[in-house]
């Protein structure tokens, strides 16, 4: 049987400033928080740091040549905030400019869309030491970056997402795990409120400014959560703690449905966890977007036993990134949630997914990654019924154009159709990029 995608599908490639730049202290660019937890001893698995990654930086026309040989329609990237402004609210950098303009000038050249994002994680360290998301004025903070993106790049850019995985500031605040590094959880709420609010400002901005051809939108991963064992009490409670309280329930209902759900509400209340809000934020929130990005990576089963031993093996350290089970097929009950629970009304794009790989298996295995080319071929496939269903996705970005810093697991992780040699910062293609390629070229391909 072959599988077949819209004409106008829009296949893409995705990629982070801080997972590829590099130059971490070039071009007048400002720490950011994740260049200062990678200092902090046993943070980062066998202590990799960001400075150099992939030195996408002063190799982006390579890059930019990868994807133009793999036929990749849209590339999706990141604005790094502090090479654009290197203390988070001051002075704007020139080179910072310069080297977004040059890299959007050379993919319009290649013909590949740019779908950018304003954060992807990396809070400028200036900001933090202000108390970063936690202090409301991170809204001005963030209008302020934003703007510059705009007045610089605004029409040059089709796809502009405010947010990438706010996610990540829960984990950097409550659990510890990604930068700042902090675990306090009362202060986490209130870093997501602030977020939120920063996001339906930028979209408001955005609409003031009337552009032609570009459109905004926001990028929720959902991981959701399913008791392994129907009936289970424990296992139901944990599945919707882990949606509704500690995941994708925190955004997608104030953004798409307004105000926290009723679940959160009672959780924050008994937790006296409630934060700080002023009148309006909530409509705020809500305001409308163009398109949502899904972040699919897998949908999880939680037995409340194995979940207790895995938290017990975690505080014993090492444990940096579960491989789960392997589920490609929850692809399609999420999308069938956005829509039907979440009333998801705006186009919906699958912005990142993938399959990691461990560096330890050593390069040959590292090329030969058919793994990956069958995980993403059963994403695909369900992603392809779901749009029988008549749940319209526009477009598919894979994560990720090649290896990078994958956060706190450091180059351990790898998640690349090009394997990057950290030595000599050659890109090697795996064989999934030529089988990616190919599915591109088809707009499709064949199944069992
Ligand atoms: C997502 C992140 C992305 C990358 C992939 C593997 O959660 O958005 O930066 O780390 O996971």
């Amino acid at each position: 049987m072959r599988y077949t995608f819209p004409k106008d599908f829009m296949w893409g490639v995705a990629t982070a400033a801080a997972q590829i730049e590099g130059a971490a202290f070039e071009g007048g660019r400002g720490p950011s928080i994740w260049d200062v937890f990678s200092r902090l001893p046993g943070k980062i698995k066998n202590d990799g740091r960001p400075d150099v990654a992939c030195d996408s930086y002063h190799l982006y026309e390579k890059d930019v040549a990868l994807m133009k040989e793999m036929g990749v329609k849209t590339y999706r990237f990141s604005f790094s905030w502090p090479r654009i402004i290197p203390d988070g609210s001051g002075e704007v950098n020139p080179e910072g400019i310069r080297y977004y303009k040059e890299l959007i000038a050379c993919l319009k050249k290649n013909g590949i869309v740019p779908n950018a994002t304003m954060y992807h994680w990396d809070l400028p360290y200036a900001l933090q030491v202000k108390g970063g998301f936690g202090n409301r004025e991170i809204i001005t903070w963030f209008k302020h970056y934003a703007e510059v993106l705009l007045d610089n790049f605004g029409e040059d850019v089709d796809l502009w997402v405010t947010f990438n995985e706010p996610i990540a500031v829960y984990v950097g605040h409550a659990l510890g795990f990604f930068a700042p590094g902090l675990q306090d959880e009362k202060y986490a709420r209130q870093c997501l409120h602030h977020l939120l609010v920063c996001h339906g400002e930028v979209v408001r901005m955005f609409r003031e400014r009337n552009l032609q051809n570009a459109k905004i939108g926001i990028v929720v991963d959902v991981w959701k959560h399913y008791p392994a064992r129907a009936g289970n009490e424990e296992d139901e409670a944990s599945a919707v703690y882990n949606n509704e309280i500690t995941g994708y329930g925190m955004f997608l209902h104030p953004l798409f449905l307004g105000g926290y759900s009723g679940e959160l509400q009672k959780y924050l209340k008994e937790q006296d966890m409630e934060p700080v809000t002023e009148e309006g934020d909530f409509e705020i929130m809500r305001r409308k977007v163009d398109f949502y990005g899904l972040n699919f990576y897998n949908g999880l089963y939680d037995n409340a036993e194995e979940l207790r031993a895995r938290e017990k093996a975690q505080k014993e350290g090492g444990n940096y990134q579960d491989r789960p089970e392997s589920h490609p097929e929850a692809i399609r009950d999420v999308l069938h949630m956005l829509v039907e629970k979440y009333k998801v009304d705006v186009p919906i794009y699958i912005t990142e997914n993938g399959l990691p790989q461990d560096a330890g298996e050593g390069r040959e295995k590292n090329l030969d990654d058919q793994e990956r080319i069958d995980y993403v071929k059963d994403v695909l496939s369900a992603l392809h019924e779901t749009m029988e269903d008549g749940i319209q996705v526009k477009g598919y970005y894979m994560w990720s154009l090649l290896d990078n810093f994958e956060w706190s697991a450091g180059y351990a992780a790898r998640y690349g159709l090009y394997y990057t040699d950290y030595q000599t910062l050659e890109r090697i293609p795996k064989k999934s990029a030529g089988w990616y390629r190919q599915v591109i070229a088809e707009n499709g391909f064949d199944v069992e």
